[in-house]
């Protein structure tokens, strides 16, 4: 048997040196390497023969999923969560991701199956006075101190629950490991060690990761590829909805998307989001344009506005909801594509904070920028999708049938689509407008808008 051998791991990057150095050749982080004895699969399998077998011979362990019973969450699973099967849960700070675990913990455990909550992110007697808050806790919900990984692993081989919650993957640590809680190669560490238990005593684990907008590369999404299942679940704090959506899931397709409220006693399923996101729209106001965004496969009829403020020309937009780096490119094509200039300090906002990142949004925020600018409003009931190329061009965007549709359920009747968008895909009744770029769009909606680029 090899014998084992010595290796320099860097605590910052788990990147590896072969001797060790003051500086990680990987990082560039100082005095970051310590010594570690390397595992490599020889020493792990000594002798062992690796053979490859024919893959229509080897059975499928595909388990079926198991509700848990809240519903918009088991909706975004496919049925629910998978015997063995680990889950990621992200989002930003204050969103709601503990709310949302433990009332799907409190629903499992509402049925008599043993749950545990491993919490190292709040005290037990944080997670205590929350669960007051939304309602009764079921004899069967078990809490521990969730910051030493071994502990968790040892409540999982006790209580062999029917689920068990490590909230937060960025608190939870291994003590025998160097490096704080937090860092790549903790979390890294004790991902891995929760998906072998999990996996091994068909456990599902769902852990939980926060993310900073900046996307922090110690964070959660860097292990990603560990786990089955990736979730986001995003919205504003300062708003009430919350959308759930799968990133990865290998047990089933990723479009499904689960919409909540927050309210004083928790998260409560929208089955009709509509109300809360355009119920408070002022009709007849230059700069506010609905545009049929998709979160997953769901439509969602959103609001983006658009202001120009006194301040200086040119400087960088203000966006919130939307990316501002892509308002930006927004308004250089409005500039030179369609000779819209938008003087002036911009803000654009996606209502109702919802983040939209998909480029469906461009013709929208485009639309907003120049009914700002030129002080005149768009129809009511109109609603527009599509992206923008460099050239001012309208580009496809999926799933038209299925934000048209939504669009039409909502009382909007009329829509300016990308040019390749069938005719079918509207509902019958409803009055489609194809539009092949920038210019044609705002001629279309407003045509005194080409006497102001002619006369430029
Ligand atoms: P939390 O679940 O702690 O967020 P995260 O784990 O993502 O950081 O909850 C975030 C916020 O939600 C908290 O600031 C207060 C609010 N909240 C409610 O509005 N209603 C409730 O019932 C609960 C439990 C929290
Ligand atoms: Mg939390």
């Amino acid at each position: 048997m090899a014998r084992p051998m010595e290796i320099y791991l860097c605590t910052a990057c788990e990147g590896v040196a072969p001797q060790w150095v003051g500086r990680c050749p990987v990082c560039g982080q100082w005095n970051s390497l310590v010594a570690t004895v390397r595992r490599d699969a020889m020493a792990a399998h000594p002798g062992a023969l690796c053979a490859a077998v024919p893959l229509r011979h080897v059975g499928s362990d595909a388990s079926l999923p198991v509700p848990t019973g809240v519903t918009e969450f088991d909706r975004v699973l496919g049925g629910g969560l998978v015997a063995g099967s680990v889950t990621l849960v992200f989002g930003p700070p204050g969103v709601g991701k503990s709310t949302l675990l433990f009332q799907v913990l409190a629903s499992v455990a509402g049925s008599g199956a043993v749950v545990v909550l491993a919490s190292a992110e709040e005290s037990l007697s944080q997670v205590s006075g929350r669960a007051g808050r939304l309602g009764a806790v079921p004899e069967t919900l078990l809490a521990l101190d969730g910051h030493d990984v071994a502990a968790v692993e040892a409540a999982i081989i006790r209580h062999s629950p029917a689920l068990v919650v490590v909230d937060s993957v960025q608190t939870v640590a291994d003590d025998q490991l160097p490096g704080a809680a937090g860092s790549l190669a903790q979390v890294r560490a004790c991902v891995e060690r929760l998906t072998r238990l999990g996996k091994s005593a068909g456990v599902p684990v769902v852990l939980v990761g926060h993310v900073t907008k900046d996307g922090d590369p110690a964070g959660p999404r860097a292990v990603e590829h560990l786990v089955d299942t990736v979730l986001s679940f995003d919205g504003d704090r300062h708003h009430a909805l919350r959308v759930l959506t799968a990133v990865k899931h290998r047990f089933g397709p990723t479009g499904e998307a689960g919409i909540f409220e927050m309210r004083d006693d928790g998260l409560r399923a929208v089955p009709d989001p509509g109300p809360l996101l355009l119920g408070d729209r002022m009709a007849g106001i230059p700069g506010s344009v609905v545009i049929p965004v998709l979160q997953g496969r769901r439509p969602l009829l959103v609001e983006v506005q658009a202001l120009l403020g006194p301040g200086a020309f040119g400087a960088r937009p203000h966006s919130s909801g939307i990316d501002a780096s892509r308002v930006t490119l927004l308004l250089a094509v409005l500039s030179r594509r369609a000779a819209v200039e938008v003087g002036g300090e911009v803000f654009v906002a996606a209502v109702g904070g919802i983040s939209i990142t998909e480029p469906a949004v461009d013709l929208a925020v485009a639309l907003a920028l120049a009914s700002a600018a030129q002080g005149r409003v768009l129809p009511a009931d109109l609603v527009v999708f599509g992206e923008l190329g460099l050239a001012g061009e309208v580009r496809m965007v999926p799933g038209a049938d299925r934000r048209l549709a939504e669009a039409w359920r909502a009382g909007f009747t009329s829509a300016l689509v990308p040019p390749s968008t069938p005719a079918d895909a509207a509902p019958p009744g409803m009055e489609i407008r194809r539009v092949g770029t920038l210019t044609e769009a705002l001629n279309t909606t407003i045509p005194v808008w080409s006497t102001v680029a002619a006369s430029r």
